[in-house]
């Protein structure tokens, strides 16, 4: 690797008070520097209308990205790309497919009415876009295995979710009880339908939705309320891993702690605005974290003392 050496030459004195100092590099510019905001050009391998305001897109990945690491995972369920396109900018996304898929990777994003969300729900198959990525720490993989897990999802939360789910069905034996609360508005915002009929054989999930529905069947009101009547676990040995609206979350951990399940067992996957994506801009900060770097996953032991 080479190392880029830069000396200040004789300074440049406009004023008294304004220098202009002119750096001298002593290697060849940039070489052996890794650009660590360079993305990769992929391009959209499928695109699914999940629901009026979300699309999952699917990325082929480029030979050499996301490459697999010892534990045969492409990325840690939770970790976050940033995605780009031309004109626009970039915007983060948990990674909603399988850390275990080797050749694509699928987002699932809501159009926000903002400039790359709905840029992006205007792309076509086989457009090229950027991807930056995988960044963040993810869930704690090896904490939760062996341990009871209950998962938490709201509405356009259910990416992060959806990989880790395939990571447990995937290690299942590793697991103890595991299930699925999903809440939604309406049943026309339930996303991933299909993927949660093949889960279903693996682990309870629970749908719900905010108030009743004509032809809806199934439960209806917050997913916190749901906890107390459906879940069996035991409390010393249980985990929770969470991603939705705050307001949610929140009202999910004032119901899992009464349970015994201690505040640093409760792991949710938090949304900042972004920019770098690298623990470089500090537009992400919350207390003394990155929400880019030291999350999006945290405990709400860390939530506590750093939420602003
Ligand atoms: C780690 C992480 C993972 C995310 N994963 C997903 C995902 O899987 N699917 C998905 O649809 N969205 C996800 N988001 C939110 C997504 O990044 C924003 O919706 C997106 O940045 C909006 O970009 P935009 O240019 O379209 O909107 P902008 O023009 O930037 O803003 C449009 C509207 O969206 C709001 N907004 C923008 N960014 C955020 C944010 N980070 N959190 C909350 N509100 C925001 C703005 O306040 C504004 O009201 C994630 C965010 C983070 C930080
Ligand atoms: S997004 Fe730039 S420091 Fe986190």
């Amino acid at each position: 690797m080479g190392r880029v050496l830069y000396k200040l030459s004789p300074n440049y004195v406009f004023t008294p008070k304004v220098k202009v100092f002119k750096l001298w590099c002593g290697g060849s510019f940039g070489v052996g520097v890794k650009n660590i905001y360079l993305p990769q050009k992929v391009k959209i391998a499928k695109i699914k209308k999940l629901s009026y305001d979300v699309k999952l897109f699917r990325f082929k990945k480029p030979r050499g990205v996301f490459p697999v690491n010892k534990n045969k995972l492409a990325f840690i369920p939770g970790q976050f790309v940033l995605a780009g396109l031309w004109g626009y900018g970039e915007a983060p996304f948990g990674i909603a497919s399988s850390p275990y898929e080797n050749s694509f990777i699928d987002i699932v994003v809501r159009n926000t009415g903002g400039r790359v969300t709905s840029a992006l729900h205007n792309l076509k198959k086989g457009a090229e876009i950027t991807l930056r990525g995988p960044y963040g720490n993810g869930f704690p993989l090896s904490f939760l295995e062996g341990k009871d897990v209950i998962m938490i999802s709201g509405g356009c939360g259910i990416p992060p979710i959806a990989s880790l789910t395939e990571y447990i069905i995937k290690n299942r034996k590793k697991f103890g009880n595991v299930y699925l609360l999903y809440g939604v508005r309406t049943p026309k915002d339930i996303l991933i339908k299909g993927k949660m009929k093949e889960w279903e054989k693996y682990i309870r999930i629970i749908l719900t939705i905010d108030k009743p529905y004509p032809g809806w069947k199934g439960c209806t009101g917050f997913v916190c309320n749901l906890i107390q009547p459906a879940i069996k676990v035991s409390p010393g040995n249980a985990v929770a891993a969470m991603c939705g609206p705050g307001p949610m979350t929140d009202a999910t951990e004032k119901v899992l702690r009464p349970l015994g399940i201690a505040d640093r067992r409760i792991f949710v996957s938090e949304e900042r605005r972004m920019q770098c994506g690298v623990g470089k801009c500090q537009h992400c900060t919350t207390g003394e974290k990155y929400v880019c770097l030291d999350g999006p996953v945290f405990n709400y032991d860390e939530i506590d003392k750093n939420w602003d």
